[in-house]
């Protein structure tokens, strides 16, 4: 009886020493994320995803306290932020700029403080001599090895855009006057995702030989209220001469999907609609037939790159500048296919 006792007591004080062991092994990394803005609806799932990503890729010793702010569109309360992420001195930053023209200074900062930092959906641009954007690396991420961008290429979801327009047996001539009389509805224009999203989009088109009109172009800053209002007030300009609404994101599209039906349109027969992102809803609409298409704005590819980098980061591994992901072309016959 005293042997068993003993045993017992000397098994328990293992499973003491390794539980008390266990703990001290725990790793838990500090990750600080600050979101332009928590109301927009793609960057809503983006986050979503950048949480859940990091959650499932816990272990018993390897977890993740992470700490997601809103810049409310408000670059001065997002500095704020990232200068508090540097007090609480967070092992990671990911971040999203309220506004790309601060990129450099906030580089310096988070530098400065030796954190890596992960830049996602804005992408910084480079500059010529002469203050213009050109399409070229951006210097504060490529002169730093431990600051990256992960991003999709925006010109590729405008030029899918255009397709769609193109793969149309019209073409997007609905009164077939020989050209297609578009309106753009365009997301915050110091986004580089809203200019290329606008060049590209009638590029694909001109580039294919077909002659375009703009009726229209303004700037509803990425938010559904605001592409309805555009869209009706369009509309109500422009009339019938309206053929193709493209709208830089879906939240855009789906406020004038609402807007075309209260005009008495009918999408697919009297005018098209284009959007970015393959939110749920547009997806939707276009089974529907209420949206000719949209393009996939892989938030989850890109929110697993973007904790994926982070993860090498922290574990001191070399990284790349710039990761990329693809955007797909959604139509009608892929949405049914696939979602
Ligand atoms: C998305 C938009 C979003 C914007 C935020 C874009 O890539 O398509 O829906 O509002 O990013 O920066």
């Amino acid at each position: 009886m005293k042997k068993i006792l003993a045993m017992a007591l000397a098994l328990c004080m293992v499973f003491t020493l390794c539980a008390v062991a266990s703990a001290d092994d725990v790793k838990t990394y500090k990750v600080g994320v600050s979101i332009y803005q928590f109301t927009d609806n793609f960057m809503t799932l983006y986050r979503n995803e950048i949480e859940n990503y990091f959650k499932s890729l816990e272990t018993d010793t390897v977890k993740y306290e992470i700490t997601m702010a809103d810049g409310k569109n408000d670059m001065a309360e997002q500095t704020n932020q990232v200068q508090n992420f540097i007090t609480q001195g967070m092992d990671v930053i990911i971040l999203n700029l309220v506004q790309t023209s601060s990129a450099d200074a906030v580089i310096d900062m988070v530098v400065d403080a030796g954190i890596p930092l992960v830049l996602i959906n804005r992408e910084p641009l480079a500059y010529d001599a002469d203050g213009n954007t050109i399409d070229e690396a951006y210097e504060g991420i490529l002169n730093n090895p431990t600051v990256c961008y992960v991003g999709a290429d925006a010109r590729q979801s405008g030029t899918f855009q255009g397709q769609m327009v193109l793969a149309l047996d019209n073409k997007g001539d609905l009164n077939g006057d020989g050209k297609v009389s578009y309106i753009m509805i365009e997301g915050d224009p110091e986004n580089i995702d809203a200019q290329y999203r606008t060049e590209f989009s009638v590029k694909a088109l001109t580039d294919a030989g077909v002659e375009v009109e703009e009726l229209f172009d303004q700037v509803g800053n990425w938010d559904q209220t605001k592409g309805q209002e555009l869209c009706a007030s369009a509309l109500t300009q422009f009339g019938d001469k309206v053929e193709v609404v493209f709208c830089n994101n879906d939240a855009m599209a789906l406020g004038a999907a609402t807007a075309i039906t209260a005009a008495g349109r009918t999408v697919g027969e009297d005018i098209y609609l284009y959007g970015v992102d393959a939110l749920e809803e547009a997806v939707q609409l276009i089974k529907e037939g209420e949206m000719s298409g949209t393009v996939l704005n892989d938030a989850v590819g890109q929110s697993h790159a973007a904790v994926d980098v982070a993860v090498q980061l922290l574990n001191g591994e070399e990284i790349q500048n710039y990761y990329w992901v693809d955007y797909v072309m959604v139509d009608k016959a892929y949405a049914e296919a696939n979602y």
